[in-house]
């Protein structure tokens, strides 16, 4: 390709950026100088400290697939919250139906009828009979794997290079250049070695699965069907037929977390693809952006859960006082019964396809050695020409400096990417219009990178 990026004129092109987010966001910035007194590091969560801009945008007000900033700037939002708002922000459905809840009790420790209208449409989505609820991907991901270990009596958890599922322990590992399992980048204060608690194989490896299951210590496999956090990197045609045989074979539970692959459809890629895994996992998007996850599983693992419970599980490790809480289930179900339905996936996935081919045909015009992946709903470009088999390529090709100035550049031209990574996911809220804006805004900031 012809153009490889020249870094001193990333350097200029990020200086540029840097003082135009500073002079347009005043009321931001002294927010942000604000917050510090009280605030770690000026934000309620660290990562909100690591976006590409020099603060935060603090938001006045989002609906729909946009918002506005607290000094007035509008735009179009296509990280969504990191998936917590595919829904669109404030779907009217859900606003409805977290309202009234709101008036008739909000957690009382009993469930109420929402939860099974919700079960059952779970089960119509993903296949699997049974499920509970937390208020979290991350808490739905520890109750899964607390439970695969009860009842297969094995300690270990096996995940792919480069995953994320959340701050759950055993899946913060990754593996080093000699493939050795350690602590993954930016793994906070490790409990004990993760090469203790976990295994980890590359994605789309069939012969190292089957190296680390042949141990016979594995209790469950915990996957994204595709990357999704790492960038996405899709499955190899037999990888999950692989995964499933291998996991049957040597009596290894089979989870599998739709939190961010719900984007290929309405039943994920478990729904999409017939995945036949042993339990499920899902949370963010449910809600419409109200806490809620949920782990559902088959009747065999419901029976042999039964069999393998202690007398009192409330106090053994999976729990939540307010799990399964009033206010969320009527939030589910209004956004799985009438936002992100069959038919909002239908338009949603050609949105997506619209952003990719957009973004194509920049990458084709300015001759960018760049590709693009998508998976239903959701699309993002990579610095590299053709697509990672494995986290760990993938991550190799992961250009902090350009990915920066991309992300605030297309910010101060009123566009919002997930941060961390360069990908766009399309609610039901999305406008074709909002997908042009961004293949605009996209050519221009490519194109000064090139001039
Ligand atoms: C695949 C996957 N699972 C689980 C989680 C954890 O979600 P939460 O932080 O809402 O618990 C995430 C978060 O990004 C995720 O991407």
């Amino acid at each position: 390709m012809k153009y490889a990026v020249d870094r001193e004129r990333l350097g200029r092109l990020m200086s540029a950026e840097l003082d135009r987010f500073a002079r347009a966001h005043p009321r931001s910035g002294k927010l942000h100088e604000r917050a510090k007194a009280s605030l770690l590091d000026g934000v309620p969560m660290n990562w909100m400290s690591e976006w590409a801009s020099p603060f935060p945008l603090f938001v006045d007000e989002a609906s729909g697939a946009g918002f506005r900033c607290v000094d007035g700037h509008e735009y179009v939002d296509f990280c969504l919250g990191d998936t917590g708002a595919m829904a669109g922000h404030g779907p009217a459905p859900t606003v409805a139906a977290v309202e009234r809840q709101m008036r008739r009790g909000i957690t009382h420790m009993l469930p109420t009828e929402d939860a099974i209208v919700v079960g059952e449409e779970l089960t119509r989505r993903f296949g699997l009979p049974l499920w509970q609820f937390t208020l979290t991907a991350t808490d739905a991901n520890r109750f899964s794997i607390r439970l695969a270990r009860q009842i297969t009596g094995r300690s270990k958890i096996l995940v792919h290079d480069e995953c994320y599922h959340g701050s759950v322990d055993e899946t913060l590992a990754t593996l080093d250049p000699s493939g050795r399992v350690i602590a993954s980048d930016g793994n906070i204060g490790p409990p004990v070695d993760p090469a203790l608690t976990s295994r980890v194989v590359p994605f789309n490896d069939v012969e190292a699965l089957e190296r680390a299951l042949a141990h016979g210590d594995v209790a469950a496999v915990l996957v994204e069907p595709a990357l999704t956090n790492v960038g996405i990197v899709l499955p190899e045609p037999g990888y999950h037929d692989a995964l499933r045989d291998l996991t049957r074979r040597t009596g290894t539970v089979l989870i599998i977390d739709e939190t961010h692959t719900i984007c290929a459809g309405p039943g994920g890629m478990t729904g999409r693809d017939g995945l036949e895994p042993d339990m499920l996992v899902i949370g963010k998007t449910i809600g419409g952006g109200i806490p809620a996850g949920t782990y559902g599983m088959s009747q065999a693992i419901a029976e042999r859960v039964r069999a393998a419970l202690p007398a009192r599980a409330d106090i053994g490790g999976i729990g939540g006082t307010l799990a399964g809480y009033a206010l969320s289930l009527p939030a589910i179900r209004a956004t799985l019964g009438e936002v992100l339905t069959d038919e909002a996936f239908s338009r949603m996935i050609p949105l997506a396809e619209r952003w990719e081919a957009g973004v194509n045909e920049v990458i084709r015009a300015r001759q960018m050695p760049w590709h693009v992946t998508r998976l239903g709903a959701r699309a993002e470009y990579h610095f590299m020409p053709s697509p990672p088999r494995d986290g760990a390529e993938q991550i190799a090709h992961v250009d902090p400096m350009l990915d920066k100035y991309l992300h605030l550049a297309v910010m101060n031209r009123g566009v919002l990417m997930t941060p961390f990574h360069n990908m766009a996911l399309m609610s039901p809220a999305t406008t074709a219009a909002a997908v042009d804006r961004h293949t605009e805004v996209f050519d221009e900031v490519v194109a000064a990178l090139v001039a």
